[in-house]
């Protein structure tokens, strides 16, 4: 198959998980094409990213491919910011197209977990208006971005539904 991982970073945590669903999934023989969201301008103090994200705030992204019509499987992930996910891949997401009929996954990564499912929830509302099917949805705790087994058993469920 050929799959997207659309993703935003800022601390490494959530790209750090996508890197491992790449090695994973291309071992497993599908082509996987990493698309990382980035503002052009990056907010970094803490709270200029909470303000953000608590508004919606669209920004301008530097040059990322946004048409998937030729991917099987797309996969969507950010770090929960302020109760909701990051304002890069909101952004992202009003930028393609319908996700009609196509099979989608995402996962956010988080702190301390509160407001991780309230965010999980709004990142599936999203998908789900734009068409899509959501095979897979998972809140992790960012600090496990380095622990193989807690990976392996985390995302095993996507394997098995990916294969
Ligand atoms: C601006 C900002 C807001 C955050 N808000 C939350 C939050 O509401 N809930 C939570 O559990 N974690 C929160 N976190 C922690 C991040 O979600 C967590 O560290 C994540 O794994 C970071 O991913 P990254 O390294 O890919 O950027 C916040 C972090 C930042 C920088």
């Amino acid at each position: 198959m050929k799959i997207a991982i659309a993703f935003y970073s800022f601390s490494g945590n959530t790209k750090r998980m996508c890197l491992f669903l790449k090695r994973h999934l291309e071992a497993a023989d599908n082509a996987v094409d990493l698309i990382e969201v980035k503002p052009l301008k990056e907010t970094t103090s803490f709270l200029g990213q909470c303000r953000q994200a608590v508004m919606k705030r669209e920004l301008e992204l530097a040059g990322v491919e946004t048409d998937l019509r030729n991917y099987d499987v797309t996969i969507f992930a950010s770090p929960v910011w302020a109760f909701t996910f990051a304002p890069a891949l909101r952004s992202y997401l009003n930028k393609i197209g319908s996700l009609e009929n196509k099979k989608t996954a995402c996962f956010l990564t988080c702190g301390s977990g509160a407001g991780s499912n309230k965010a999980l929830g709004d990142l599936e509302n999203i998908l789900r208006i734009k068409g899509a099917h959501i095979l897979f949805s998972k809140n992790l705790a960012g600090r496990k971005s380095n622990d193989k087994d807690f990976l392996e058993d985390n995302f095993k469920s996507l394997f098995e539904i990916l294969k």
